[in-house]
């Protein structure tokens, strides 16, 4: 059994392990009624959600939603604002988020701005929503203008992550779900890279104890980060806060958009951290090995290391873009060694280029 606790103002535990769905009733308690919010996909999951919370009496409104990034949008947002509402749902009552990090993101949006905020609970169902996108509050939907552009900070109360879930998810999902593990052994936690380099096949099984470990130590890493810096307010000058989850993102964003979301997040995040790496090497002295460590480790969970489809100047512009860029500078979260992060302020834009250039090669 294994359950990471998220310290911050408002504390929570994420259970992590098999059959963890049983802890639900126990959960759930003060409320009458209960929505689950779920993806299509997992509706037999979202089933025996409403299950166990009706076992604690609880009265139980099923919304579905579609799979995906399509359930992130103003109008499926206004449709379960519509069930709630037609369902009578109050202050005291509870949302339970199901499936994937989309949905556990539009769930928890439903959750911050009904009523102004009720308690929230997530059941994640994706390697990727278990270590980050369901735990450390970040909550939101798209805009046709682009990604996650609104939304609101609210934690859960809980989270359910039962990797007995994942059995069904496509390898796909996994591979990409474990980029965002190994980010974390890339800039902190030495034990995670060692998981993988022995044996990337146990890693990405998973049904096995290398699996759940590397879930759990995911977790952990984001629950520290994020009890110092839940608002990603402490990341200025040289200091790094939330910040640090961005290992990565700069240049993995800019793929994802330019590829037109044709790539799971997962894909983009692993060619932008070995294009930070690159960068790291260039400005931070990051070794050749560390370099090569990145794309052996990737490489071996099934994730492609080399990349040139867009134009530079293109993701140059899309970086430029991204709603974390401070001003005009563009700011890069590297490594001096691996687990020893330093911040790219504002790098020239030759090295910029010269390092996507590298990125071209296999
Ligand atoms: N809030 C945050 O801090 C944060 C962080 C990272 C990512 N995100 C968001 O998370 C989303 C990506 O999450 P994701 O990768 O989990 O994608 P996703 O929610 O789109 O799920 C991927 C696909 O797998 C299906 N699926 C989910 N669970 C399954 C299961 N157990 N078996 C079979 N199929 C299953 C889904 O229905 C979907 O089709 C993006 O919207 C991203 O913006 C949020």
């Amino acid at each position: 059994m294994s359950t990471v606790r998220f310290a911050t103002d408002h504390p929570y535990d994420v259970e992590i392990e098999v059959g963890a769905l049983q802890k639900l009733p126990g959960l759930v308690t003060g409320a009458t009624r209960v929505a689950v919010i779920y993806a299509e996909p997992v509706s037999e999951v979202a089933l025996e959600v409403s299950r166990l919370v009706g076992s604690a009496s609880v009265s139980v409104l099923s919304v579905g939603v579609p799979a995906g990034e399509a359930a992130k949008t103003p109008q499926i947002l206004a449709s379960c604002w519509s069930a709630l509402a037609n369902a009578g749902f109050t202050r005291s009552d509870l949302i339970i988020g199901v499936g994937g990090g989309a949905t556990t993101d539009l769930a928890g949006f439903v959750a911050a701005s009904w009523l102004r905020g009720v308690r929230y609970l997530s059941v994640p169902t994706t390697v990727l929503a278990m270590v980050d996108a369901a735990v450390g509050g970040k909550t939101g939907i798209d805009l046709p203008e682009g990604k996650n552009l609104v939304g609101a900070f609210h934690e859960p109360g809980g989270v359910i992550a039962d990797l007995d879930l994942l059995r069904t998810l496509p390898d796909r999902e996994v591979r990409s779900g474990l980029a965002e593990v190994i980010k974390a052994g890339f800039v902190r936690d030495e034990r995670i890279r060692e998981l993988v380099a022995v044996s990337p096949a146990g890693a990405l099984d998973v049904t096995s104890a290398r699996h759940a470990e590397l879930i759990r130590r995911a977790v952990q890493f984001k629950a520290d980060v994020v009890a110092t810096d839940l608002r990603e307010s402490t990341s200025v000058g040289s200091a790094i806060g939330r910040e640090l989850l961005n290992y990565g993102h700069t240049m993995g964003h800019a793929i994802e958009a330019w590829e037109n979301y044709r790539l799971r997040h997962g894909e983009a995040v692993a060619l932008g951290m070995i294009y930070a790496a690159q960068l790291s090497r260039r400005l931070l002295g990051l070794s050749d090995e560390a370099v090569s460590h990145h794309r052996e480790l990737i490489g071996s969970l099934g994730l492609a290391t080399s990349y040139r489809r867009a134009p530079f100047a293109e993701l140059r512009e899309l970086m430029g873009r991204d709603k974390k860029t401070r001003g005009a500078a563009l700011r890069f979260v590297g490594l001096r060694n691996l687990g020893d992060p330093a911040i790219i302020a504002a790098p020239s834009e030759r090295v910029l280029e010269e390092c996507y250039a590298e990125l071209a090669h296999e």
